[in-house]
């Protein structure tokens, strides 16, 4: 008979490398907390949870504008509203933000990690030995034929995204400084330009997209460009709810009272 589980087998089921927290030790990826504190910023210490070492500081500073970039978009977005209207309800402020969290999904909030999976096709393809615009023009075909909207390109409000021009001058000038590559840029480029061609209005990359370009050239993989959106939308989601807060109503509904749902009549 087996004696069962020893106590090395229960350690290794918690095997992890992401911290070691023992008695007076709190280490993150192999660095004292003490060291840390003061020393990295909080950017600095997500690369390094996320990939085992920390940031260079041309690659910190791309995470961190992709992470400004996204952190509210105000309550016309499902995930803001449902925390504000979660914040009324008398939940508390942890499941007001889990509810805003809990909204963002492949259609709200998704868009940056299929945006991803679809550069890294036009850049996959690119480097099999097609030039970048067939490329680019055969991925569209490709996702267009399951979707008429490509992920991370148009936007409902703006006409062109105002998070568009900095996030993109960002990484020109990383891929000037030899800070990343430029694959994915290039690839939305090659994307965008497919979109707009023989269009009045074009379809320009949105956050989503300029953002899936970020995480794609710093190599993360296209499931984290949620996971990070998740990180940067939480502030914004956390600042409405606390706002919501203190403004003191009680069950806020989607609109005020006196405006009513359409009344479709009995089936
Ligand atoms: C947000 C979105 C729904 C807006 O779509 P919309 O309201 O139709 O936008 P517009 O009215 O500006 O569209 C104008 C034209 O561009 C096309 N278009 C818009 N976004 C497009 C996209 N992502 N891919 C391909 N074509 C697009 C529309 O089909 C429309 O074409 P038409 O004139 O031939 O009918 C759409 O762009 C979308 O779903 N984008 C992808 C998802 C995404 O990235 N979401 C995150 C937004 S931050």
């Amino acid at each position: 008979m087996s004696d069962g589980p020893t106590v090395r087998d229960v350690s290794d089921w918690w095997s992890t490398a992401v911290s070691r927290i023992e008695p007076d030790v709190i280490e993150l990826r192999g660095r004292p907390i003490q060291e840390l504190i003061g020393q990295t910023s909080f950017v600095g210490v997500i690369w390094l949870l996320l990939r085992g070492q920390p940031p260079t500081p041309g690659q910190e500073r791309l995470l961190e504008a992709a992470l400004v970039s996204g952190a509210d978009h105000g309550p016309h977005a499902p995930s803001i509203a449902v925390a504000r209207i979660a914040a009324t309800c008398g939940v508390g402020l942890n499941n007001a933000v889990a509810t805003g969290v809990n909204l963002l999904g492949d259609v709200h909030g998704g868009a940056g990690e299929q945006c991803m999976e679809m550069l890294a096709e036009v850049t996959s393809r690119a480097r099999a030995g097609s030039a970048l615009g067939h490329a680019a023009t055969s991925v569209v075909e490709d996702w267009r034929a399951r979707s008429k909207y490509l992920p991370g390109f148009g936007h409902r409000f703006h006409s062109v995204d105002p998070r568009r021009e900095p996030l993109m001058n960002l990484v020109e000038a990383a891929v000037a400084e030899g800070v990343v590559d430029g694959a994915y840029l290039r690839a939305a480029k090659a994307v965008e330009h497919v979109l707009t061609e023989g269009r009045r209005k074009p379809v320009p990359i949105n956050v989503d997209g300029c953002t899936a370009v970020v995480y794609g050239e710093l190599g993360f993989a296209p499931p984290l460009a949620r996971g990070l959106f998740v990180l940067s939308r939480s502030v914004g989601i956390l600042a409405h709810a606390w706002e919501e807060t203190g403004q003191g109503r009680r069950n806020k509904g989607p609109m005020p009272p006196t405006i009513l749902p359409t009344y479709l009549g009995p089936v």
